[in-house]
């Protein structure tokens, strides 16, 4: 089978590590065409990774780049807009988190993906790619700790992002919708099951700012599954060690927990400060290894003619799930969650 030829939107952020494994990590695929609304990013693309089609017009770049697939990088606004055009046009899809910015753009792309069952489309969930996340999957669904009836899931931004992070507050819809969805998806795919309603908390003691755009510095939110199970998250932006993103699973028979101590790497440094193991910094050095192998995997299922794992669905359901935990958050009250 020839190269796949594949083409990015969005070289941000996230989108310049995507767009490296696709030009340089992934064999099989080549990245042949790049969309921004920056030119700078685009001489990015052209000068460092060899990318010889650019363009400013996402939709340019679908018509005239001549594709096989393309990664969706862009801003969360633009997402929907965008796969439908790609996935209209006969492309295999590749689209970041979130699936859309609201709950009836997230059912139109359903619609979308439905009626081109021959292309492939994936969601990008990373963690369900982190290896530690993966494995602990594979434990749960060998029955290793029993059922699990708690998932309780921690993400803190560091605090020295914190600038960044009061600079998107008035457009980022809370930090239930823009950070929390990753341990919405994990607690439905550790417990297999939909959590059916949710009351959620916030505080802003060191940063009141958040506060004016209906938003918190920190949040806390309580589910109940359908299956009996039970969900806690924790959402924060001002962890002063670092990244931390853990999660812990319990069950009937045991529990697992993944990196409690989000540690940099083995290493452990004994000197005049004491014992010191350094903490990751961010999500890109604490998730490189997911974001590599979920586009591994979105090309292989092009390659292999295969369903992907995650599906369309699970961006809808996140989403719903995300809105609902926010309306809890500011009305103080208990929220059925309906789908
Ligand atoms: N999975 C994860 O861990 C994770 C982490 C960070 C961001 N994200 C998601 O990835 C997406 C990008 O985030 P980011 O932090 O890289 O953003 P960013 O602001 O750094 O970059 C956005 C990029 O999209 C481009 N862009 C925006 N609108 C466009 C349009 N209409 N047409 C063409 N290009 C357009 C911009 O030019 C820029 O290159 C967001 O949806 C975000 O939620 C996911």
């Amino acid at each position: 089978m020839e190269k796949i030829k594949a083409g990015i939107a969005g070289l941000g952020r996230l989108g310049r590590i995507h767009a490296k494994n696709l030009a340089e990590n992934i064999p099989g695929v080549s990245l042949i065409a790049a969309c921004s609304l920056d030119e700078s990013e685009l001489d990015y693309a052209r000068n460092i990774l060899n990318v010889t089609k650019c363009y400013l017009d996402f939709e340019e770049m679908i018509q005239e780049a001549d594709l096989d697939a393309v990664a969706i990088v862009t801003s969360s606004g633009a997402h929907c807009a965008q796969l439908s055009i790609a996935l209209d046009a006969g492309l295999h899809v590749f689209c970041e988190k979130p699936l859309g910015i609201t709950v009836e753009e997230c059912l139109s792309a359903e619609q979308v993906v439905s009626k081109n069952p021959e292309q492939v489309f994936l969601l990008g969930f990373m963690r369900r790619f982190d290896p530690s996340y993966v494995y602990a999957k594979e434990k749960i669904d060998s029955g290793a700790i029993g059922t699990p009836y708690l998932v309780k899931a921690t993400g803190v931004d560091p605090l020295k992002f914190i600038e960044g992070g009061l600079k998107f507050a008035p457009t980022s819809g809370g930090l239930f919708i823009d950070m929390a969805i990753h341990d919405i998806d994990l607690m439905r795919w550790f417990l297999n099951s939909e959590p059916i309603s949710v009351y959620a908390i916030g505080s802003s003691f060191g940063y009141p700012a958040f506060t004016q755009f209906d938003d918190a510095e920190a949040g806390s939110a309580l589910y109940k599954f359908q299956n009996g199970a039970m969900g806690y998250v924790h959402a924060g932006r001002t962890a002063a060690h670092g990244y931390h993103i853990e999660t812990e699973i319990v069950g009937t028979k045991g529990s697992i927990r993944i990196s409690p101590v989000p540690q940099k790497n083995l290493a452990i440094l004994y000197t005049d400060d004491g014992v010191v193991t350094e903490c990751v910094e961010s999500f890109p050095e604490r998730f490189s290894e997911a974001y590599l192998n979920e586009m591994r995997y979105f090309v292989d299922c092009i390659r292999n003619g295969e369903k992907p794992s995650i599906h369309v669905s699970d961006g809808t359901r996140s989403t719903q799930i995300a809105f609902a935990t926010t309306q809890s958050f500011r009305q103080g009250i208990l929220v059925p969650i309906q789908y």
